[in-house]
């Protein structure tokens, strides 16, 4: 959970975004970025209907300063949780071959509106990252496989294969790409969202957005997802101070991303409640 410190210094005010972590059962803050004496913007994110494919051609040559996507790799497993093998919107079934023939497309689009030296993420699944790999790589520079391993694992086949319990990012560059704030092993440790607040069945965690977000790009940079989803990395991006660019085709997704957009309204005090 992030949220913008104002603390007066001598008669200035100075920003700061900052962490709450709870620490042996005690709540602390943690400075994630300083940004001095100039307030803060929360940017209202771009969000566009549409095919990625088709949408990306719209937007303008090194115009983006961070890619971050998830695309649909189609075939779940049949979980406790979730059981259906596809996910169908219309007449576009998300199978593997269909992000295939689509991904080289949505790639070369990617890698002429991302600014040089500029980095993209793209959340895969062990059995898929080659064939994602083998498409970045005709355009981008791979620098990592990194495996988010999360706080719990999939039910699948339950005496015929080890549980999966992460998935892969592969980060691959364009130019030259300086990570921010020191560097972190491949291994990136978050919990993933419970079952109790999934709103879109591929929802990805906030906390380990924000994370990728801080590492490869700073405050009023403009940041991409092509396959916004519910929209995780948009609202990670407003929350950190960042411009943001969210394509989805799927109006669901989209009415439930701008939800989530909205700022939330505080419960009544206790106070209110009686004497109203
Ligand atoms: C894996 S999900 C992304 C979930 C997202 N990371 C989140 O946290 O909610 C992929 C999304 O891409 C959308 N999608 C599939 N094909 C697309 C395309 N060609 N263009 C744009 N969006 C697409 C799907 O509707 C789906 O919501």
């Amino acid at each position: 959970m992030t949220s913008i410190r104002k603390k007066k210094i001598n008669g200035k005010y100075y920003y700061s975004l900052i962490e709450r972590v709870k620490i042996k059962g005690k709540w602390r803050y943690n400075t994630l970025e300083s940004y001095g004496t100039t307030p803060p913007i929360k940017y209202e994110p771009k969000i566009i209907k549409g095919f990625a494919e088709a949408e990306l051609k719209k937007i303008p040559d090194d115009s983006v300063d961070l890619i971050i996507i998830d695309p649909p790799y189609g075939i779940e497993f049949n979980t406790n949780f979730r059981k259906e093998k596809t996910e169908t919107i219309g007449e576009i079934s998300l199978d593997n071959d269909k992000i295939f023939k689509s991904f080289p497309d949505v790639v070369m689009e990617c890698y002429r509106i991302l600014k040089n030296d500029s980095a993209l993420y793209c959340f895969s699944r062990w059995d898929v990252t080659h064939k994602f790999m083998a498409i970045l790589q005709k355009y981008f520079k791979i620098k990592n496989r990194l495996t988010w391993v999360k706080n719990n694992w999939s039910m699948g086949d339950l005496t015929g294969s080890y549980a999966m319990q992460s998935e892969d990012i592969i980060f691959a560059v364009k130019g030259k790409h300086k990570l921010n704030n020191g560097r972190d092993t491949d291994i990136l440790s978050f919990d993933r969202v419970s079952n109790q607040k999934l709103l879109h069945s591929h929802q990805k965690p906030l906390d380990l957005l924000s994370f990728l977000i801080r590492k490869s790009s700073k405050r009023e940079d403009t940041i991409l997802d092509c396959y916004m989803g519910s929209g995780s990395t948009i609202i990670s991006a407003v929350n950190l101070c960042r411009k943001s660019i969210g394509i989805e085709l799927n109006d669901k997704h989209i009415e439930v991303a701008k939800k989530r957009l909205q700022p939330k309204q505080s419960p009544p005090s206790k106070r209110h409640t009686l004497h109203s």
